[in-house]
Order: structure tokens, then C-alpha cells, then sequence
């Protein structure tokens, strides 16, 4: 894939209030999500590749600190939220582009990928799943690596997430925007549905905010990997790089071209 800062894919954001919380939670993004465990599990592998691809990149916040490390070789970082990558864009030394992991067309120029933020879980078909591993599958060069975590589906974390106090944000004229965060989860087979419900206090109006996320079990994330052309090298249940059982919090994989 050449380097280039829009891809044909990439619609105009529309107006209104869901695009507004979103460009809101994307300037709040490393605040909420400060850096923790596993941005320092990532930082290792990123110190130690030479070429980097960050896909679902977000605000750039690994990226960023690689480079505050000395980091010298190439980072990019891939998004395609507008409202994210424009977050991530404050350094200009790393390749930044606004596309969805299923349309990469890089051919083996990455010693590394990772999907941090639990990215991977908004990989949601099986399609979009399929298509998304065979594109970073060939983004990597021999002996690259490919890591990345999902949330394990055993412990059932949807049951414990509440969206808390109702958040109010305001757009540029002033207007106040009152926010439900997960106002309402569904869940169908192995994918959590998150609705959260946006008023304008006086419009008498809604608006709801979806988002979804796949929760894959071990063997049938090794499945989607196989068919991908990658192997697991390495799998941890946490941070601490303990074993995956039934409690761990999460899948966190390294992988690898077969
Ligand atoms: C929870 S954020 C994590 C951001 C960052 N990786 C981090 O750890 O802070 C998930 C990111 O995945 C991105 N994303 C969603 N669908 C994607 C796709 N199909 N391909 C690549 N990135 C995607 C979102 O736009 C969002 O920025």
C-alpha cells in the first residue's frame, strides 16, 4: 500500500450529534485510557522491530512513545476514524493513514503489526475478520510477527461494563450534548452490541451511538489465524504474560507467517 493519508473507502464523516461524541471521546481518548500494562507489553515489541505497522491505531499513543524511546526504523499507524488518527497526527515522524485494516495492500514490509486497545474485536464478520488477517498475513516479511489481544469471552466481562453517570458534551456553537454510554448491551452468538443514546436537551429528539465487538474463544480465533496463513508462537491470559485459562482477562497472541 502506498503511503497516503486517505483511501478511496473512506466516506465524509456526516453531521451531527454521534459524530460530535465521537470526535469528543476522541480528543478525551488518552486521558480515559492512560497509558498502563499493556502499552508497555506492546513498547517492548516495537522497540525490538525495525518496521512497524499499528493497525487500529487510534491516537497513536504506542507510536508516539516509540518514538520518544528513539525509536529509528519506520512506524506506521493505520485507522479509519477520522477523529482518532487527527489525534494521532501531532507527529508528523510517523506514517499516518486513514483506512480499515481489510483494505491494506501492503506486500511484506513490516517486521512487526500489532493490534493494541482491543482493536481486533471490532473485526467483526467474519468477512471483515478474514479479509483484515490475510491483509496484515502479507504486510508482514519473513519472520515478522503479528501481536494483538481480544477480550476472552469465558468470564463474560459485557455482564460487569456499566456506562456510569450520564457525560454531557458541547459542539463549537455551544449546543449541549447529553450522553447514555452503553445505555443498552445485546448480545447475539459471540458478538456484544453497545448502544449509547445521545440527546440534545430541548430537541425532544434521540439519537443512538452503535458500536459492536466480537468475542472470539481460543480454538476458533487459532481457526481464523490457520486459515490466515499465521501460527501462534506465543499466548498469554494477562499482561504478566501468565497462561490463558478460562478466568483470563484477555487472549493476547504473537503470531507468525507459516
Ligand atoms: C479502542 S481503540 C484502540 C486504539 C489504540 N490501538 C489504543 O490501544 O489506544 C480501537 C481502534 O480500532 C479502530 N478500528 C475499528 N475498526 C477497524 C478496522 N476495521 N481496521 C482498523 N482499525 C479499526 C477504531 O477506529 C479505533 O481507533
Amino acid at each position: 500500500m502506498p503511503d497516503r493519508d486517505t483511501t478511496p473507502d473512506h466516506e465524509p464523516e456526516p453531521a451531527g450529534p454521534a459524530t460530535l461524541y465521537r470526535r469528543r471521546m476522541a480528543e478525551r481518548y488518552n486521558e480515559l485510557n492512560p497509558w498502563a500494562a499493556d502499552n508497555e507489553f506492546y513498547l517492548e515489541l516495537v522497540m525490538s522491530a525495525s518496521s512497524v505497522l499499528d493497525i487500529g491505531c487510534g491516537t497513536g499513543m504506542l507510536l508516539h512513545r516509540a518514538r520518544q524511546a528513539g525509536h529509528q526504523g519506520r512506524l506506521c499507524g493505520l485507522d479509519p476514524d477520522p477523529a482518532m488518527l487527527d489525534q494521532a497526527r501531532v507527529r508528523p515522524d510517523v506514517d499516518w493513514v486513514l483506512a480499515r485494516a481489510a483494505s491494506m495492500t501492503w506486500d511484506r514490509q513490516f517486521d512487526l503489526a500489532v493490534m493494541t486497545g482491543h482493536a481486533f474485536q471490532q473485526l467483526v464478520t467474519d468477512e471483515d475478520l478474514r479479509t483484515s488477517l490475510a491483509a496484515v498475513r502479507a504486510a508482514l516479511r519473513g519472520g515478522g510477527r503479528f501481536a494483538f489481544e481480544t477480550r476472552n469471552p469465558a468470564p463474560r466481562p459485557w455482564q460487569r461494563w456499566r456506562g456510569g453517570d450520564p457525560i454531557e458534551i458541547t459542539d463549537d456553537s455551544g449546543t449541549t450534548v447529553q450522553v447514555r454510554r452503553h445505555a443498552r448491551i445485546v448480545v447475539a452468538d459471540d458478538v456484544v452490541h453497545i448502544e449509547s443514546v445521545l440527546t440534545v436537551p430541548g430537541s425532544g429528539g434521540e439519537q443512538v451511538a452503535h458500536s459492536s465487538l466480537r468475542f472470539l474463544d481460543p480454538e476458533t480465533l487459532a481457526g481464523f489465524l490457520a486459515d490466515a496463513g499465521l501460527v501462534i508462537d506465543e499466548q498469554y491470559g494477562d499482561w504478566d504474560r501468565s497462561p490463558l485459562t478460562g478466568a483470563s482477562p484477555e487472549i493476547i497472541t504473537v503470531a507468525r507467517p507459516t
